[in-house]
């Protein structure tokens, strides 16, 4: 089985300043923050005047300047292009881009990771040299960032490990198979740890080897009892083409729920 490529979620969030409303006229600020991949290398900051629910006057941060979309507003555009003040502006706000950015990606993290659910069985036992292959599964988890490692006695494990890390079929939640072969020595604990962004502190399961029979067919997939709501968000988030991250321009507060 193949190692599946991480999905990837977009996020929009948005906050307009008002800045006047009068008989069903009004004009407007928005800036936003538009890019497609992670290291925001082709991230842009645009800040767009409107009136009327027009762009008069746009500022784009890879042309560098404002643009005037009508014959008025030239003057305008040409006097800020001038002004070294909100050119300086302009550059603090493509920083401030990257920290939203952050930051909402952080939150985003946050609320949709989940926890893995971790099993451990025996592979194979061999008589003759003793030698045994255990496996610690971990299911259901999001995002697939994870480790698993091995312990024994508490102390990491050096041993022969190998990983197999899928994404089930039908869902975005990962899997992930970790192989141990190691000699058993009586008295010692092995334990299976894993760490992932959903939990707190590292999660560690000993090995009972009183448990009988390899148990490698038994894969079970609990997807029951998520929350509706996460399903929802989470596919929602998924299926954004753009990441576009739209903030106000005194706005500082971001509303969660507009992320979500
Ligand atoms: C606002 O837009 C509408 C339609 O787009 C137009 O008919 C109207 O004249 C505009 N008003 C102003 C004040 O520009
Ligand atoms: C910003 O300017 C670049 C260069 O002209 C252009 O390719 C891009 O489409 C503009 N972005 C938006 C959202 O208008
Ligand atoms: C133990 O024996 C099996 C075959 O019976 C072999 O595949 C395995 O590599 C051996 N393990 C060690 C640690 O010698």
């Amino acid at each position: 089985m193949s190692r599946t490529k991480c999905l990837r979620f977009y996020l929009t969030f948005l906050l307009s300043a008002f800045i006047s409303a009068a008989d069903g006229y009004y004009a407007f600020i928005l800036q936003e923050c538009i890019y497609s991949y992670p290291d925001l290398s082709d991230l842009v900051f645009l800040e767009s005047y409107s009136f009327n629910k027009t762009v008069q006057l746009q500022f784009n941060s890879t042309v560098g300047k404002f643009v005037a979309f009508t014959e008025k507003d030239m003057q305008h555009a040409k006097a800020w292009n001038e002004d070294p003040n909100i050119m300086q502006l302009m550059k603090v706000n493509m920083e401030l881009c990257k920290h939203y950015i952050q930051l909402a990606d952080e939150i985003i993290l946050l609320s949709n990771s989940v926890k893995p659910k971790v099993k451990l069985s025996l592979v194979k036992w061999d008589q003759d040299n003793h030698s045994t292959i255990l496996m610690c599964s971990a299911y259901d988890f999001y995002p697939e960032q994870i480790k698993v490692s091995w312990l024994r006695d508490g102390k990491p494990m050096t041993s022969d490990m190998t990983s197999t890390l899928e994404m089930a079929d039908g869902d975005w939640y990962y899997q992930i198979h970790t192989h141990l072969e190691y000699t058993p020595k009586s008295g010692e604990t092995i334990s299976c740890m894993v760490e992932h962004a959903s939990l707190i502190k590292p999660l560690i399961y000993d090995w009972d080897p009183s448990l009988p029979e390899p148990e490698r067919n038994k894969i079970a997939i609990g997807a029951a009892g998520l929350v509706l709501g996460i399903i929802i968000t989470t596919a929602g988030l998924f299926y954004y083409k753009k990441k576009s991250a739209l903030m106000g321009m005194r706005a500082i507060p971001i509303d969660h729920s507009v992320l979500m």
